[in-house]
């Protein structure tokens, strides 16, 4: 597979040789941030073909089966305070719409903040976590994506099969992984370029393609529920929404989590 992934990067790509494949791992994004910590440079990846321990925003687990999927995580250390990287997950979204579209000619859409659906299915998942040093500045940052790339509608959970999807089912087409996680890759290399200096642009490209924007959704804290409309994304990549009860707030993706009318888009 390791091979595979390269024959898609140019042979000058400055991450080609930082890429380090393992058939079964535990998260890609726990193993990196061990390597983060014992020292690994800016630009390391790990891609797996299964995860054991794959995981979710706000503590749930990610399905990672082998063979179906990719699991890729990217280590990056900007020099930065971690102020700075609110727009980190839009950022990291935008690039995996872009390389997806690549990969597969299907563009898909974004489901606010870090899900990426195509015909209102889930295909892929992004856990971005930051790590601090001392000074409290960025001492690294990991992008954690997961794509169900080949997966039929029977390999899912019956329980999440009303939302969730692959690749494949979605374009209809054999999807080469190897595709997929080189042009990730390529993808999250160009956004790692502009990330600090071109936020309002992000940002921007993110409203265009989050399909949350304009839509009926309830905002889930803890055990509470309110209902809205989603109305626009804000500097920090936060969801301003209109509450029923008349009040406009900025809701903030580390604590909630937002379902459409369609209990999940
Ligand atoms: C989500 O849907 O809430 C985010 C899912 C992120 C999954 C990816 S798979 C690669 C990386 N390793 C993990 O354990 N999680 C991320």
């Amino acid at each position: 597979m390791l091979e595979q992934i390269q024959k898609f990067l140019p042979d000058d790509h400055p991450w080609r040789e930082q890429i380090q494949y393992y058939d079964v791992i535990s998260s890609t994004n726990d193993v990196l941030k061990e390597m983060a910590n014992q020292g690994a440079l800016h630009g390391k990846v790990l891609v797996a073909n299964q995860q054991t321990g794959g995981r979710g925003r706000l503590g749930r687990s990610f399905l990672s089966p082998s063979d179906v999927g990719i699991y890729l995580s990217v280590l990056l250390r900007p020099n930065c305070a971690p102020s700075e990287l609110m727009h980190l997950t839009c950022a990291a979204a935008l690039g995996a719409c872009d390389a997806i579209e690549k990969a597969t000619g299907f563009r898909p859409g974004i489901k606010w903040t870090n899900d990426i659906v195509c015909h209102r299915k889930k295909v892929a998942g992004i856990l971005t976590e930051i790590g601090l040093n001392q000074v409290q500045k960025v001492d690294y940052v990991i992008i954690g994506i997961g794509v169900n790339c080949c997966q039929s509608l029977e390999d899912f959970p019956e329980e999440i099969r009303s939302f969730a999807g692959s690749l494949s089912m979605v374009t209809g087409k054999t999807i080469d992984r190897a595709r997929v996680a080189a042009e990730l890759i390529k993808a999250f290399y160009q956004m790692d370029l502009c990330l600090l200096t071109e936020k309002e642009r992000i940002l921007k490209a993110y409203s265009k393609n989050c399909i949350t924007l304009g839509q009926t959704v309830s905002v889930v804290r803890a055990e509470t529920v309110r209902h809205g409309t989603a109305l626009q994304i804000d500097d920090d990549g936060a969801l301003v929404v209109a509450f029923t009860d008349g009040s406009i707030e900025a809701v903030n993706s580390g604590e909630v989590s937002v379902r459409g009318l369609y209990n999940y888009v």
